[in-house]
């Protein structure tokens, strides 16, 4: 198009010879008029962008805290978590004050752009336990916070809400949990003021209208 267009500009030139200020606004006004747009467009990509990335996290957040890499890789990239959101390696943590049924739990989480917390190594489960074992204040017996692993009936199996492969050497249950009573379909860490010295084994499986503080977990933000 444009090759076609020039000798037709250069001819309109031609024709009026004596008039040099009108050609060279022809060329002017299109050439403003394209920068113009090419400067919207890349505006609105870039809105777009920045949007997208905000819908993987809770909405309501107004203000973010990001950490430089990590002690141990030394990469160079900042992590960030919505203020009020713990990180931990590459994931955002944000623990319910309230105790809600199972499945409430992972309904706010999912109004968060989240998930209930899905464990698939020891280093999360250590993590986990030694932030929540902070949080039992004197007097209180155990607490229990809802999982991101439920039974799923129709296969036999227990599931991750994001889908991970569920890892039996990768679970942390109580000895002899998970018990089978069918009405029990619902995963939560049990973790007292001193779980630490009987073992990491903290897991239980619990009917699903039952109570546990929901953690939540989404992806932290790389920038
Ligand atoms: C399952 O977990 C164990 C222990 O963490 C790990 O060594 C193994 O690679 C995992 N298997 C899969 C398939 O992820």
């Amino acid at each position: 198009m444009s090759t076609e267009g020039r000798p037709r500009l250069g001819a309109l030139a031609k024709m009026r010879g004596g008039c040099p200020q009108l050609n060279l606004w022809t060329i002017l006004i299109p050439a403003l008029a394209f920068k113009a747009c090419v400067t919207c467009g890349c505006l609105v990509l870039l809105f777009r962008q920045s949007c997208k990335e905000h819908k993987t996290l809770p909405q309501n957040s107004a203000q973010w805290h990001c950490v430089l890499g990590t002690p141990e890789s030394k990469e160079r990239v900042w992590r960030c978590c919505p203020m009020g959101w713990k990180l931990f390696h590459t994931s955002c943590y944000y623990l319910f004050s309230d105790s809600r049924y199972w499945d409430e739990s992972e309904k706010s989480c999912m109004q968060m752009g989240s998930h209930l917390v899905v464990i698939n190594m020891e280093a999360k489960q250590d993590f986990l336990l030694s932030w929540l074992e902070g949080t039992v204040t004197a007097g209180e017996g155990k607490k229990s916070h809802c999982l991101g692993l439920y039974y799923w009936a129709g296969e036999g199996q227990w599931h991750w809400v994001d889908q991970t492969p569920y890892n039996q050497s990768a679970t942390f249950w109580i000895p002899r949990e998970p018990n089978f009573l069918p009405w029990e379909k619902c995963a939560v860490l049990q973790v007292g003021r001193r779980t630490a010295s009987s073992g990491k084994r903290t897991w239980n499986n619990i009917r699903c209208h039952k109570y546990c503080h929901g953690i939540c977990e989404t992806a932290a933000v790389n920038i």
